[in-house]
């Protein structure tokens, strides 16, 4: 019996002495949940049809003076056809949200990215076209990378433009405006369709820089911040990991290629991978200026999907953090199951740090804080910090119910816990204006309230997150939880 089966067979008190005190409180508020009648799958529910500009209602507390701009926010928005439908959770139509702030008010509108898969899905009136996870369909059309392209993870705000990231295809540009599709923005001829990760990095006021990972190989896209490509290089990888982040200091990009191994490519995409805990997560640590100057570090095996921006200490010394994982089973197995409306209580990620000394040496330092999502100051990416924001609260079913900003130097977490009739969505930072000094200015948490089935949007001071919200908006819906999002002034 593996442990998954040994999980499911199990029920109430007679789970006793068999599992971790992490699975009897994930198990415990999961039945607090479903007593106080909340259902966490309208958090994956489907979005029929774009949603046009609607007012929020504050619902409690004052928008800061001085906060105003667009908090644009991807994720999977649809997964349901009737014909047949999209088997893991990362493999819904992208959406683009956009919750406007202006004159201390808010609005919420939501488009649906016009990829080719979309057309394609829609015309078939079924998922046809595979992805992350879900296996192809009769007739689907699979010529490039950009086919299969859902454009559903992340944004990177260009212009007047927004960038719709997915990880193995193209980015696909929209409008920042009206949030309508340009369409698939190829860098360089040559390298139309190739992969762009949905976590590029970008310096404070420098450059953009971001990968595309083709096996053991990976393209290494460097940006201008207009989105001019400067330069596209490939390297070769020590192996061939699942990449969906890496982290980058002022001069060194930092690869974690964790023993998730590509042994056979294919759709969907993250079956032709395989979980090889006996071998080491490997860490490529890579010159900017010269990208054929590595050094490759170890760590015993573990799986993160994301990590915190890295910096360098006068000695040399690297450090960042990581949300890690004893393994890949919410990507092979528990993000499939969410869209049947199942979860199996699972450990959380934790928080963990990451050092690289100059000797050789790896080490990781695991929390006891339980933290997906992080983010960090922009202005600090790349330098020393000690702040990391997370989303934290396991909530004993998928997601979290709360966010904090962990200090690395004090080991001390300033957060709130909404409870668990929250799904809270991943924190974005803006600073104050005017503002001086690490996380000096607000963070911006939207999330699912289940109680009310409506998407709220919550907004924190960022050095006292534990006082709660100044303000919060309602919408008059609930939108399917997003991923990623970027926050763009006014
Ligand atoms: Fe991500």
């Amino acid at each position: 019996m593996n442990r998954r089966h040994l999980l499911n067979s199990l029920t109430g008190l007679a789970m006793g002495a068999l599992v971790t005190p992490e699975i009897a409180q994930a198990a415990g508020q999961m039945a607090a949940g479903s007593a106080q009648g909340l259902d966490w799958s309208l958090a994956f529910a489907d979005l029929d049809a774009d949603a046009p500009p609607t007012p929020m209602q504050r619902t409690s507390g004052t928008c800061p003076q001085g906060l105003a701009g667009s908090l644009y926010r991807n994720g999977p928005g649809r997964f349901r056809r009737p014909g047949g439908s999209a088997t893991h959770w990362f493999d819904g139509d992208g959406l683009m949200r956009a919750f406007r702030i202006r004159g201390g008010e808010a609005s919420l509108t939501a488009r649906f990215v016009d990829t080719a898969k979309r057309r394609a899905d829609s015309a078939a009136q079924a998922v046809v076209t595979p992805g992350f996870g879900t296996a192809p369909g009769p007739g689907a059309v699979i010529g490039t990378n950009d086919d299969v392209n859902a454009a559903n993870i992340s944004v990177l705000p260009m212009g007047e433009d927004l960038w719709a990231l997915w990880e193995a295809g193209s980015p696909t540009v929209m409008s920042a405006g009206d949030l309508s599709t340009r369409g698939v923005k190829t860098l360089r001829p040559d390298l139309a369709h190739m992969p762009f990760l949905a976590h590029p990095r970008a310096e404070p006021d420098g450059d953009i820089w971001s990968l595309g990972v083709l096996g053991d190989r990976a393209v290494v896209w460097r940006l201008g911040r207009d989105g001019t490509l400067l330069s596209a290089e490939v390297i070769d990888l020590p192996c061939a990991s699942y990449v969906h982040d890496f982290s980058a200091t002022e001069r060194r990009l930092v690869i974690v290629l964790q023993p998730m191994i590509q042994d056979h490519p294919g759709l969907p995409y993250i079956d032709g991978f395989a979980w090889k805990p006996k071998e080491p997560t490997r860490i490529l640590v890579i010159d900017k200026a010269d990208l054929g100057s590595r050094r490759i570090y170890e760590l015993p095996a573990f799986f993160a999907f994301h990590f915190g921006s890295a910096w360098a200490e006068r000695d040399g010394t690297i450090r960042f953090d990581a949300c890690v994982s004893e393994d890949a089973s919410f990507a092979t197995r528990g993000a499939r199951e969410l869209l049947k409306g199942v979860w199996t209580p699972a450990p959380p990620p934790a928080l963990a740090l990451i050092t690289l000394s100059p000797g050789g040496q790896a080490r990781l330092e695991r929390s006891p804080v339980v933290g997906e999502f992080p983010r960090n100051d922009p202005a600090l990416s790349g330098w020393p910090r000690t702040l990391t924001i997370h989303a934290t609260a396991d909530n004993g079913g998928p997601l979290f119910h709360g966010l904090a900003t962990h200090n690395w130097r004090t080991g001390q977490s300033d957060a709130f816990d909404f409870g668990p009739a929250h799904m809270v969505e991943e924190t974005v930072f803006t600073p104050r204006p005017g503002g001086a000094g690490e996380l000096d200015g607000w963070l911006l948490a939207p999330s699912v309230n289940l109680a009310a089935r409506a998407t709220e949007l919550h907004v924190f001071d960022a050095r006292h997150v534990a006082d709660g919200p100044l303000c919060t908006w309602r919408a008059p819906l609930a939108l399917p939880v997003s991923l990623h999002g970027a926050f763009v002034a006014a």
